[in-house]
């Protein structure tokens, strides 16, 4: 399946996107090993949470869908996880993968992972190394999936420093932590995403964070809660973008989730020159929502801040888009870690946006990209489907036709991407060529 991506007018308008894929991988997971009920809103019922889902399902936890995106989760407590009959299939979500495996590690049952492709070319030595000092036991191909984990009925407690920054780590870490004795200490070297913290602190886990430390003890019984799904920041971030880039366009995105460790995409455009506000800030749960208003803007090139690659770690696609539109050149530094997501999104980018004319040139953790015109032309998106998006964002200001090869991927985490699109003039169309 491809894309075909036509200039487009972006109108005035107030749009809304899916629901938040961190938020619904972690609401399927915690509302299972909890002790009740778990009612679910606004879940994203994308490929990767689908996968999570089915995954819940296979270990005997009973999951009643009224819609698409509500889901009653009946909780069958810390140790009420069954063995599944068949394998894992966890298709390409990474978040899912690591997650699980903490989850799975201190089991008494053994549990087989698999992924597509993508995801079975992804480093999993990160999560199998903490695990396995805390006594699981993780068979891997050389640190890549399938992961076969052998069922593990004690771990023990570690304190560990995450050598990376990442909330999948860090949280396959914490899950693990509920099944060991005493208490686990996560160190990061910078912020990242926290939906595993706070959604823990709403089922009623002490879970402690002090100056980069999260600490959590094991034992500690989860009870079942209301979620209410925010609406995805990664996603709302091509709507924003379309409308910086669009003439005279004044857009809203309702019910956003704002949650701190997340917002680093409005920093950087702000810094960029970009009018982005937040209105009706309010909290869903645990987790900050607001509707965010975003009017054209002429962008500026400039150095981003590294501080803020852990807080925008899935943004920097479109990031490099924002940078091709924007006057004079951006330089990008400290994103080494995009070369291990979905695709190698430093280099999925850089090849794409050089077909339609942009300069970029690469370093082994970053970019300088050099403002310009987009023009038309055929480029791939290595599967990825955030490649595949902002490639396609690229096409709708491009002086000509642009062609996204290699699209279903984006079903992972934006379902109706098109259609939210074409809600505001941006003009995408599928054709089954490929
Ligand atoms: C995620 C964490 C991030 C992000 C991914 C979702 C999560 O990965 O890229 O899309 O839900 O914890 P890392 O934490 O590995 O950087």
């Amino acid at each position: 399946m491809r894309f075909l991506v036509t200039p487009s007018k972006v109108r005035d308008a107030s749009v809304t996107v899916p629901g938040d894929k961190s938020v619904s991988h972690r609401a399927l997971m915690l509302g299972s090993i909890a002790e009740g009920r778990t009612e679910v809103s606004g879940f994203l019922a994308g490929e990767d949470c689908l996968a999570t889902l089915a995954a819940m399902r296979a270990m005997g936890v009973d999951i009643q869908q009224a819609s698409a995106t509500e889901m009653s989760i009946e909780g069958v407590g810390l140790h009420g996880l069954r063995g599944a009959n068949a394998d894992l299939d966890l298709g390409n979500s990474g978040t899912a993968m690591r997650l699980m495996t903490g989850l799975l590690a201190g089991q008494g049952f053994d549990s087989v992972l698999i992924g597509d492709e993508s995801l079975s070319g992804r480093p999993m030595g990160r999560i199998i190394k903490p695990l396995s000092s805390m006594g699981a036991k993780i068979e891997s191909r050389d640190g890549k999936p399938p992961l076969i984990i052998r069922g593990q009925d004690k771990l023990q407690a570690i304190d560990y420093e995450l050598p990376m920054a990442s909330a999948q780590v860090k949280s396959a870490v914490l899950l693990a932590g509920l099944y060991a004795d005493g208490t686990t200490r996560v160190t990061e070297p910078a912020v990242t995403r926290d939906h595993t913290e706070r959604m823990l602190g709403s089922m009623g886990v002490s879970v402690v964070t002090n100056s980069g430390t999260i600490a959590i003890t094991g034992g500690q019984q989860l009870r079942g809660c209301v979620v209410s799904v925010p609406a995805d920041l990664s996603s709302a971030a091509f709507v924003m973008l379309a409308a910086l880039l669009a003439e005279n366009a004044d857009i809203q995105i309702k019910n956003v989730g704002v949650n701190p460790t997340r917002t680093g995409v409005i920093n950087i455009l702000q810094s960029m020159g970009a009018d982005i506000t937040l209105e009706n800030t309010q909290l869903l749960g645990e987790e900050p929502v607001a509707d965010i208003r975003v009017r054209s803007s002429k962008l500026r090139g400039g150095i981003v801040d590294p501080a803020l690659v852990s807080l925008a770690i899935d943004e920097f696609p479109i990031l490099f888009v924002a940078a091709a539109a924007a006057l004079g050149k951006t330089v990008f530094s400290g994103i080494g870690e995009l070369r291990v997501k979905e695709s190698d999104r430093i280099s999925a980018m850089a090849d794409g946006m050089r077909i339609l004319g942009i300069s970029v040139d690469e370093t082994p953790d970053g970019a300088t990209v050099h403002g310009g015109r987009f023009s038309g032309g055929i480029v791939q998106s290595c599967g990825d489907h955030r490649v595949a998006m902002s490639l396609a964002l690229a096409g709708t200001i491009a002086s000509d036709e642009v062609i996204v090869d290699d699209v279903a991927a984006v079903d992972t985490s934006f379902p109706g991407f098109r259609d939210v699109m074409a809600a505001f003039g941006a003009e995408i169309s599928v054709s089954d060529e490929n």
